[in-house]
């Protein structure tokens, strides 16, 4: 049964849901085509949104346009891919030129050396590799920590998401009632098709909960090869690590000869230059990158201490890829670097990253709202809780209908948040200005007044 706030819930998101539809007759028609070719009309699930998948057109600085020419201030990013925002004249320059002088040969080209150069001084760890995908850097970012120790166990935090190999497609978004113990997570496949054989070998922690690895540790003692983290928890809103959490989950690891893994592909270039890694001053075994690297163009790294990458470097472990580091990601992923996410456009973000955390926690005050607002640098959320958010179980009380409700009436309202409301974050682009960011606000205070009838 709906409670009555519910049941008005519910009639808003109707109603937008039905303004939704109403807008893009032209993104309908594709799904029909589509369906007849893509499987569940898309090309990747997440696509998959409700009412009904947004077709687009095309970018261009801080917007895109869907398929029916409505334009929308581009906060969702590309799930946190477009920092560099759309057509950014340094990316386009850089594709272009390397477009003209071939985009595959399976060999090294010089922008390598330079990019590898570049992620060195910012993460701190002095050998890289490439590979295309998020997926690709955890997956060796794993069988390099296996291969290294001789071990098989790792550990992963609850909620946590890596990508879809099977190492670490466990306990992804697991429910409450197959999850176990908050102390005691069950290792849970989120995915059919991994064998239970290799769920087995993937230990469940709570994000934020030391005693938790301690004991993982201690009840495996030498079999747990390391463990892969997200050093500021997304996937799950934004939850930010307690203090001493992440120096003493390296310090712990490493005291029972394990390895640490930061999953920086989402937080990578998008909290800061150095991402988490240089903020926090906790510079783990192995940092992989990926999403916003290649300014736009499929990417990922994975860069590691002297002796991790000296075993790769000795074909200890194999780490192949015919399009690893190819010139075309290598020109684009040097340009990012370089001339993109420089200091001047951190700078310009922290500023409209305030804009947006003052303007939308001013309105949660002043709506009275159970919620709050919150950022790490580029990336922003609002939290539909009256509690902070420390773990997975936390993020489970997170209101899901009062988070597809806003997302509806920032994208009628022609602000194209990520889909799948209480999960994701925005992204502020290089590219965006303030008149972005107002409409953002904007959208919310729209969105607060409707919900505080
Ligand atoms: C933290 C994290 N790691 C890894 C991945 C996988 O990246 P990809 O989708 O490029 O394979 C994602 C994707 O959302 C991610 O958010």
């Amino acid at each position: 049964m709906l409670t009555q706030a519910n049941s008005k819930l519910a009639d808003i998101i109707a109603e937008q849901e039905a303004i939704f539809v109403k807008r893009q007759p032209g993104s309908a028609a594709l799904a029909e085509r589509a369906a007849g070719v893509l499987a569940g009309g898309v090309t990747s699930s997440w696509q998959i949104t409700q009412p009904q998948p947004v077709w687009l057109s095309h970018g261009a600085g801080s917007k895109v346009y869907d398929a029916d020419g409505n334009e929308y201030v581009d906060l969702h990013g590309g799930y946190g891919a477009a920092l560099a925002g759309h057509a950014h004249p340094a990316i386009v320059a850089a594709v272009r030129a390397q477009v003209e002088r071939g985009t595959h040969f399976a060999q090294p080209t010089e922008n390598a050396i330079a990019v590898a150069g570049e992620l060195a001084r910012r993460w701190g760890l002095p050998r890289w590799r490439f590979a295309n995908s998020g997926t690709e850097a955890t997956m060796d970012a794993v069988h390099l920590m296996r291969s290294y120790t001789g071990r098989d166990l790792i550990i992963k935090v609850e909620g946590g998401y890596h990508g879809h190999h099977d190492s670490v497609q466990v306990s992804v978004m697991p429910d409450e009632a197959e999850a176990g113990p908050r102390d005691r997570p069950a290792s849970v496949p989120s995915s059919s098709g991994i064998p239970a054989a290799i769920t087995a070998l993937t230990l469940v922690a709570q994000f934020n909960d030391l005693a938790g690895v301690a004991r993982l540790l201690d009840e495996h003692p030498g079999q747990v090869a390391g463990m892969i983290v997200e050093p500021v928890m997304m996937n799950a809103g934004i939850i930010p690590p307690a203090g001493g959490y992440l120096a003493g989950l390296r310090d712990l690891l490493h005291s029972h000869g394990a390895l640490l893994t930061f999953d920086e592909v989402k937080t990578g270039l998008t909290v800061g230059p150095g991402g988490v890694t240089r903020q926090s001053g906790v510079t783990p075994d192995l940092v992989c990158l990926a999403k916003s690297l290649g300014g736009g163009v499929a990417v990922a790294a994975i860069g590691g201490t002297l002796a991790l990458m000296d075993h790769v470097a000795s074909g200890g472990y194999e780490m192949v890829g015919t399009f690893n580091g190819n010139p075309l990601a290598m020109a684009a992923a040097r340009a990012m670097l370089t001339e993109v996410a420089t200091d001047e456009a951190y700078r310009r973000i922290e500023s409209l990253r305030q804009r947006a955390a003052a303007g939308i926690g001013g309105a949660i005050k002043e709506f009275s709202l159970n919620g709050s607002v919150v950022t790490a640098g580029a990336k922003g959320c609002v939290v539909f809780s009256p509690e902070a958010v420390r773990d997975y179980r936390g993020f489970l009380a997170v209101d899901d209908s009062l988070s597809h409700a806003h997302w509806l009436f920032q994208h009628n309202g022609g602000v194209f948040l990520p889909p799948w409301g209480k999960i994701e974050q925005w992204l502020i682009s290089v590219q965006h200005d303030e008149a972005d960011i107002d409409r953002l606000v904007a959208n919310f205070r729209t969105f607060a007044a409707a919900i505080r009838e």
